[in-house]
């Protein structure tokens, strides 16, 4: 299997130690940092020495969907659409720092109303290709899709954004993923828990099982109103229905000797492989085709730290070089057409680095 992914690798001119075949082409590199490079994407990565980025998300264009002048997009077939992509995937794996990531995000295509399922095509030659692992497939749900109905077939209104990366030991923050600060809310109803009081009173439970109900419940209630808790639930002897499972000394036992038992709710809120947001267009831009500003922004944050390299090789407006300079990392954007570098570059001028100690930098 190993053998067979490096032979494929090789059919892609990718050769294994890299380092000191671009060596002289190194002093370009430096260069490139927090810059929009004009060109070819595939030309220009080989400048790059191996093992150098943090992170790389680029959205290719889609196969036969728009004009963007020239580059990637508009090959004869979807198989040498794919070979192309595979390319310029081959030097983004080269380039990758060993605990980096790689985030590709692609658009499917109907041709004679037949889905194409191209994004799905890529990743397969992907893993059959190279040595990388696909962490995830995260599905961007579009809250404002094309508003045009077919007759006989649903509005798309899904991308996906897939996750690779080269080894288990690839950074990961969760924590600042999808984090609006709102750990667990503060609650000040007084209405927490009231309904227990009165399920307890008139409840079948023994005097002394009562007294330390409501001690407990009296607990839970600060514990939800700190915030140290979310929720919480209570469960009591006759009035609710038995746990399934358990073990003995688990809910069950609780219920049967104390006569209630109390589930704490923590919180913490389940970060799924589902991202929402809108399509977004930018006020004067010429670009057809911008990802979310939002939606780099949280797989930066997620997949990145402060000053760690990002790399959009199909640069477009410069989204990604937008979301990482206002998140304090370099970047390096790679455009083909000259006019989008201009609109990157001028996005990129009104972009300030995010005021974290309510500084303002100047860059
Ligand atoms: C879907 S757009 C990227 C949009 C970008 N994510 C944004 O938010 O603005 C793809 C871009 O890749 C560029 N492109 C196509 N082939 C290229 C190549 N070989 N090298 C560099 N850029 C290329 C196109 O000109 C186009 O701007």
């Amino acid at each position: 299997m190993e053998r067979k992914k490096r032979s494929k690798i090789n059919k892609f001119k990718v050769k294994e130690s890299t380092a000191q075949y671009y060596a002289h082409e190194v002093p370009h590199f430096e260069g490139f940092m927090d810059n929009i490079i004009h060109g070819d994407n595939l030309a220009i990565l080989k400048l790059i020495p191996d093992n150098k980025i943090s992170l790389t998300i680029t959205s290719p264009p889609y196969f036969k969907q728009r004009d963007y002048g020239s580059g990637i997009g508009n090959e004869r077939s979807v198989e040498e659409y794919i070979e192309n992509l595979i390319k310029v995937f081959a030097e983004c794996v080269r380039i990758l720092k060993d605990d980096g990531s790689i985030v590709f995000n692609l658009g499917d295509k109907y041709l004679e109303s037949n889905l194409q399922l191209i994004p799905y095509r890529f990743v397969l030659e992907v893993i059959k290709t190279f040595p990388v692992k696909l962490v995830n497939n995260i599905t961007w749900v579009k809250l404002n899709p094309t508003p045009r109905q077919y007759r006989k077939r649903l509005v798309s209104s899904t991308e996906p954004f897939f996750h690779f990366v080269k080894d288990d030991s690839y950074y990961y923050n969760l924590t600042d993923y999808l984090n609006n600060g709102s750990k667990n809310k503060k609650h000040n109803g007084n209405n927490i828990g009231k309904k227990y009081f009165e399920l307890i009173e008139n409840s079948s439970l023994t005097l002394e099982q009562k007294k330390l109900a409501f001690a407990e419940l009296q607990n839970v209630i600060q514990e939800t109103k700190t915030g140290k808790i979310e929720s919480f639930r209570m469960k009591i002897k006759g009035i609710h229905a038995e746990p399934f499972g358990g073990q003995d000394g688990g809910r069950k036992y609780q219920l049967l000797k104390k006569g209630f038992t109390i589930i704490k709710i923590k919180g913490e809120p389940i970060k799924r492989d589902v991202i929402e947001c809108a399509v977004e267009t930018i006020k004067g831009s010429k670009h057809p085709a911008i990802y979310p500003l939002y939606i780099i922004k949280e797989l930066i944050k997620l997949l990145s730290k402060p000053n760690d390299v990002v790399l959009d090789p199909f640069a477009g407006s410069g989204t990604t070089a937008v979301a990482a300079k206002e998140l304090n990392r370099r970047y390096i954007g790679i455009e083909i057409n000259e006019d989008y570098c201009k609109t990157a570059k001028e996005r990129l001028k009104k972009t300030n680095k995010e005021n974290l100690l309510g500084l303002v930098y100047e860059s």
